[in-house]
């Protein structure tokens, strides 16, 4: 059984939406998920997953600050052991579009980590389709 953590940080719940609807689709398909608030979470839970995907907002063309920290603390620990952990990538944005996803992908890639597949990103409150590309994800998180 695949251990998926999910990490994210929202400040408004979009977000946190679609970390649930990951959460839901890795669930449906047999996978242990464990999901957390940035904040939350450390380097340990970095390094007890087989997979992972982090959820950000678009906060000023960046990751969230929440979830820049969450890599600050982690990555002393976890920079050298991270090699090909397979990740993904989702979160909210208002209208700037995917920046901020491709600043987590930067730092995963820059940790040799492997992207199994294209991130997913909502414009504000996710849609129905949005969730359902979430649920899809978590699918993907759990048949790696
Ligand atoms: C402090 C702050 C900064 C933001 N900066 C941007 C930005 O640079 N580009 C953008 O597209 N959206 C920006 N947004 C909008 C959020 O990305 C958007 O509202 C998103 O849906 C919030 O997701 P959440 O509910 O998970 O926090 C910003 C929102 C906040 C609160």
């Amino acid at each position: 059984m695949k251990n998926i953590l999910i990490v994210y940080h929202s400040h408004t719940g979009n977000t946190e939406a679609m970390a649930k609807a990951v959460s839901e689709g890795a669930s449906a398909s047999g996978a242990q998920v464990t999901l957390k608030k940035a904040a939350d979470a450390n380097d340990a839970d970095l390094l007890g997953c087989d997979v992972v995907a982090i959820g950000t907002p678009n906060n000023f063309s960046y990751m969230a600050g929440m979830v820049k920290d969450f890599f600050d603390r982690a990555w002393p620990t976890v920079r050298d052991k991270m090699a090909d952990k397979p990740y993904a990538v989702f979160g909210s944005y208002g209208g700037g579009g995917t920046v901020a996803i491709e600043t987590v992908e930067k730092i995963c890639d820059n940790m040799h980590m492997k992207r199994i597949c294209e991130s997913v990103s909502a414009q504000r409150q996710p849609s129905a389709e949005n969730l359902n590309e979430c649920k899809e994800l978590g699918k993907k998180l759990a048949e790696m």
